[in-house]
């Protein structure tokens, strides 16, 4: 009777698995599912410019941000990205573009300077801001807007000596309102029209 004892057991195990996991697919754990009181997105940043000069969320103030994290080595995301802020915006009667900042923020302090970041920028938008910092100004800005961001290993290249990684990274839009304060976001493949449509909505 022991292999029959064996099949019992067995069967006991397999029900107990299946069960486990089921209760895992259809319960996540409470912190899975907890959401924050107040998901607050933005805040008070400190970053440089294109100059070298130092920019708060202060100097914004007044207006619209249209803020995307990126950098500028990224191969497809970052330009499409960007070219679709720029086509958006372009079809917008001036006094509403007059009233929003076009910001790019490089989360790739190691390659990217304040100065190829300013420079970057100007083959999209005119009046693009490009902003980056030092390694903790862009950590702190990150956390403040909830961007991810993190070096892709290469294992051939553990430490990128290299320099040529690539960047994983959050590819959202973000439109914050005059007083600093979230109003909405767009996803990567948000096309211009929509964008376009969302900002006359709002400006
Ligand atoms: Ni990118």
């Amino acid at each position: 009777m022991s292999s029959l004892k064996t099949v019992a057991v067995v069967l006991a195990v397999a029900v107990l698995a299946i069960g486990g996991r089921y209760a895992l697919l259809k319960d996540p754990s409470p912190s899975s599912t907890a959401a924050p009181a107040q998901a607050v997105i933005g805040g008070p940043f400190a970053l440089q410019d294109g100059t070298g000069k130092t920019v708060t969320q202060a100097d914004f103030a007044g207006k619209y941000m249209l803020i995307y994290f990126g950098y500028t080595y990224c191969p497809d995301v970052c330009p499409t990205s960007l070219q679709t802020m720029a086509n958006a915006l372009s079809q917008l009667p001036p006094e509403k573009v007059a009233k929003v900042a076009p910001i790019f923020i490089s989360v790739d302090p190691d390659r990217d300077t304040p100065q190829s970041v300013g420079q970057y920028v100007t083959h999209f938008y005119p009046t693009m801001v490009g902003l980056t910092g030092t390694p903790e100004q862009v950590a702190a800005v990150a956390k403040a807007y909830r961007v991810y961001y993190a070096k892709v290993v290469d294992k051939n290249d553990p430490d990128s000596a290299s320099k040529t990684y690539l960047m994983d990274h959050s590819a959202i839009t973000y439109l914050m309102g005059p007083d600093g304060t979230f109003i909405s976001h767009f996803s990567h493949d948000a096309t211009p029209d929509q964008m376009a449509h969302k900002l006359a909505e709002v400006l």
